[in-house]
């Protein structure tokens, strides 16, 4: 079948579509059909099934004989480190550690945050929650306490799980100072912690609340699988929103599970006992649905890489891993090929290595550029696919599906919607514009199956977040295109969100902590374009009249309070003061007309600015920092 007939024939009959993918699915109770939309417009798919998730991981590939394929590969350049764990072995440690968390009292329904870094503890972690029906939250590592405290009590978990440490290149991450910090500042109180001691750092264990990885595990009775319904919550991903408050996209269990096997092959054109491998971090959705779960529900070889694309050791890592361990189809994002290109523009690691087993290589998380994707293409002589996603949606909303056919490929473009999603363009009444007309996109409701029914105890914010300015639709916040081949092409942001590296981040939580500066009256954020990392956020501060500190001084502090309070990972490095901020008349500030100053773009003057001298004062500022040329 081509890609056109495979669209039509979920455009005919989506209920049978998904209702035929759900076959590739071990229930214990099948559902009696896949939509239930007696709430729209929340709708949810599957709900009078029952199903494990665990079980469709690990459990049915040891019943099929497949239990000594390897499931998971470690590969750490950072510790130097590899090992492999079968699908046998994966069954008898996730068992075990879901029975421990058992024993201690965690039962289906019970959240459970996960603090770890890239070890294949974090993915047994995961596995063994699904294993009982906890439902569990995974935090980056890269995210600071107060980040961690805010989850905490929003998810309100009876237990947190932890490792010791994460390692950066040439930096240990002292994860249990952060976890206590967070703990203390949290409101809610949890049961107990959950620390596995790595040998790089052991931590001290806090006396009636931390127990050991391997010594709670002692003795306690491995657990069974645990069916739960099919719209029970397999776990909470929080993702930034446009406030400082994050969002916590819910993921549906049997929809999940469901939509991601389905995308192994028809879109990452891989088949039961071969190699995937997305270089992504687990604290991510691209961790999520395609390090964990999608292809180990499927029957793949993951790999869980503890490394980054360039230093550890050089910009030949990735063509290692792949060559290595085999790898057929390969994920990542575009800012880390950016690395390595900036490193080793002519290929010379590429030439090292023999990548014949590579046949495909996806990029996601943020625009791919096409210098980049030439770049891939060209070195390693395979098709490079940019494909479009979300926290919210869990997969891929548009992509160039190789297990079908091969799409022509269309630089700048994620290609074709998958089925499941009616992609439109919209004006700001809400209709639907021509070809090549700029838009938001928005989806015709519902959803498919495994996105995000709604946020975790937050339906209100939910409604008004995607659904109330576009009625019919789920907005996503992305503005674009598609083209008289029905190609899409995903151009900004309409809200508040940066890409940093292929991380998302808001600006808005940034400027809360800035403006708890004692010093700041006042403050932007706005996203700068990046020629490595995409985009970069940098803050504007006004001061209060009479702070007479130097601004080198609060600039440096305000720096060190966005890592603090946020996090490393947010990469803010970028402040200046500034006497006033461009504003319309009616006070709001125009970061729309700063980002272009800065990005040296052309730019229309805003009718409504309340005073235009102000850009030049801005403008200067900008030079001073490099911008703005
Ligand atoms: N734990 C703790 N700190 C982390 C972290 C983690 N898991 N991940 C990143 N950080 C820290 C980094 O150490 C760095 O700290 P520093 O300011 O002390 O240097 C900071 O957060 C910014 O990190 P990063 O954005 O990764 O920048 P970098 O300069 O270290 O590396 C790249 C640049 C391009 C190599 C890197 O951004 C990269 O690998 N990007 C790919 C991202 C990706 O795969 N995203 C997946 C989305 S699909
Ligand atoms: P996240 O929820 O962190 O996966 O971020 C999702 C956002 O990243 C999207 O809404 C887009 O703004 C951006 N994004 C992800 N993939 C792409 C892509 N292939 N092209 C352009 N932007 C992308």
């Amino acid at each position: 079948m081509t890609y056109a007939a495979v669209y039509q024939s979920w455009k005919d009959d989506p209920e049978a579509f998904w209702m035929q993918a759900a076959e590739a699915i071990d229930w214990t109770e099948k559902p009696s059909k896949a939509l239930f939309d007696d709430n729209a417009p929340l709708y949810e798919w599957y709900v009078d099934g029952k199903v494990n998730t665990c079980w469709n991981a690990v459990d049915r590939h040891v019943e099929a004989g497949r239990g000594d394929q390897t499931a998971i590969i470690y590969d750490s350049p950072i510790t130097h480190t590899k090992h492999e764990i079968t699908y046998s072995e994966l069954q008898t440690r996730v068992a075990s550690l879901a029975g421990a968390l058992r024993a201690k009292g965690v039962e289906k329904g019970d959240r459970v945050l996960i603090y770890m870094p890239m070890v294949p503890e974090a993915l047994e972690a995961m596995l063994a929650c699904a294993r009982i029906g906890a439902v569990h939250s995974v935090v980056f590592g890269g995210f600071a306490a107060n980040e961690l405290a805010v989850r905490i009590d929003d998810a309100q978990p009876k237990c947190i799980i932890a490792a010791s440490c994460g390692l950066e290149p040439g930096r240990v991450v002292h994860y249990k100072p952060l976890l206590d910090g967070a703990i203390e500042q949290s409101d809610h109180e949890v049961d107990f912690c959950v620390i596995f001691q790595r040998e790089q750092e052991v931590a001290h264990l806090e006396d009636g609340r931390d127990v050991d990885w391997h010594g709670f595990q002692y003795g306690v009775e491995p657990a069974d699988c645990v069916p739960v319904e099919g719209n029970h919550p397999a776990y909470i991903l929080y993702t930034s929103g446009t406030t400082g408050a994050p969002k916590g996209v819910v993921r549906p269990t049997a929809g999940h599970l469901v939509a991601l096997n389905w995308t192994m092959k028809n879109i990452y054109n891989v088949d039961p006992g071969e190699v995937f491998w997305a270089a992504s971090d687990v604290g991510w959705v691209v961790g999520h649905s395609y390090i964990c779960y999608a292809p180990l529900i499927t029957g793949n070889t993951t790999i869980v890489f503890e490394g980054k694309p360039v230093g550890t050791p050089d910009a030949g890592t990735f063509w290692r891993v792949i060559s290595e361990h085999k790898v057929k189809s390969f994920f990542t994002a575009p800012t880390a090929f950016r690395a390595v290109k900036r490193e080793d523009p002519k290929g010379e690691f590429v030439k090292k290595y023999d990548l014949s087993c590579l046949e495909q290589v996806y990029l996601a998380g943020e625009r791919a550029d096409p210098d980049t994707i030439e770049w891939a293409q060209d070195q390693l002589g395979v098709p490079v696919i940019d494909h479009w996603w979300q926290t919210e949606t869990g997969y891929a909303i548009a992509a160039n599906p190789l297990g079908i056919e091969k799409l022509p490929i269309k630089l700048g473009s994620p290609a074709v919607p998958m089925p499941g999603f009616d992609v439109q363009i919209l004006d700001e009444a809400g209709h639907p514009v021509g070809p090549n007309e700029l838009g938001a996109i928005a989806i015709k409701l519902p959803l498919p199956p495994g996105t995000l029914p709604t946020l975790w105890n937050a339906e209100d914010r939910f409604k008004k977040s995607y659904l109330q300015q576009l009625p019919g639709y789920y907005e996503t916040g992305d503005a674009g295109m598609i083209d008289e081949d029905g190609y899409l092409y995903i151009m900004a942001r309409t809200d508040d969100v940066i890409n940093v590296a292929g991380h998302r981040l808001s600006t808005g939580a940034m400027e809360e902590v800035l403006a708890a500066h004692p010093d700041v009256a006042e403050c932007a954020v706005i996203g700068v374009t990046d020629q490595l990392k995409g985009q970069l956020p940098m803050g504007f501060l006004c001061l209060n009249s009479g702070a007479d500190r130097p601004h080198a001084d609060v600039v440096a502090e305000v720096v060190k309070m966005v890592r603090s309070k946020i996090g490393p990972v947010a990469a803010f490095k970028l402040a200046c003061v500034v006497d006033r901020l461009p504003k319309t008349r009616s006070g709001k500030i125009l970061r729309g007309t700063m980002v272009k100053i800065a990005d040296n773009e052309d730019f229309k003057m805003p009718a409504t600015i309340d005073d235009p001298a102000i850009l030049d004062e801005i403008r200067t500022a900008l030079e001073a920092m490099g911008y703005a040329r």
